[in-house]
């Protein structure tokens, strides 16, 4: 599903620079959970920004469902970002002035489904968290646990192949 090969990712630092993943080999399976551990500063960053093609490594091989990822460009990184990735974030980042619903149905929206699908599906994923009672409320107007049970619907709703 998720392959890794001697992966090099340095950072420029004034004249020289700092070689933070050096040769890092990684497989992961279908289905597999994989938590990725390590002292502040060690890389996990740099690593999770390279898996969910927020940046490049500077040297090795990564492929993702096959697909060598390498010298994308913009488009094509964010539709496989769509397909294959879902991220979810120390930080909430729902948007604030979009309801539970329409956050909820966000991803859908890029997908290209209708908007009577896309509100289907969202009422479908908000029920099934028993929060449907809060679709016409924006974020701010959620409780902590409802925001982090929100959030982390966006992502499964696409049902990614990978979650980072
Ligand atoms: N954009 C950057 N420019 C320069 N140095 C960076 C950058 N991002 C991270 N670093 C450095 O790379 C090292 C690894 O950082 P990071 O991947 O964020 O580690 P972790 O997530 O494990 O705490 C750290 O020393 C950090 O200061
Ligand atoms: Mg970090």
């Amino acid at each position: 599903m998720l392959k890794i090969q001697k992966l090099h990712k340095s950072y420029p630092i004034g004249d020289s620079s700092l070689h933070v993943l050096k040769g890092i080999d990684l497989s992961v399976e279908k289905g597999e959970m994989v938590a990725i551990m390590g002292s502040s500063g060690s890389g996990k960053s740099t690593l999770l920004n390279i898996i969910g093609m927020l940046d490049e490594a500077d040297e090795g091989d990564y492929i993702l469902d096959e697909v060598p990822i390498k010298n994308l460009t913009e488009k094509k990184a964010a539709v496989y970002r769509n397909k294959f990735l879902g991220f979810i974030f120390q930080s909430f980042n729902l948007i604030n002035y979009k309801n539970a619903l329409e956050n909820v149905a966000l991803p859908l929206y890029y997908q290209g489904l209708k908007r009577k699908k896309r509100q289907e599906k969202a009422k479908f994923h908000l029920k099934k968290v028993g929060l449907l009672d809060w679709a016409t409320h924006l974020p701010s107007e959620l409780s902590d646990f409802a925001t982090f049970t929100l959030c982390k619907r966006p992502d499964r709703i696409r049902h990614h192949a990978t979650c980072l």
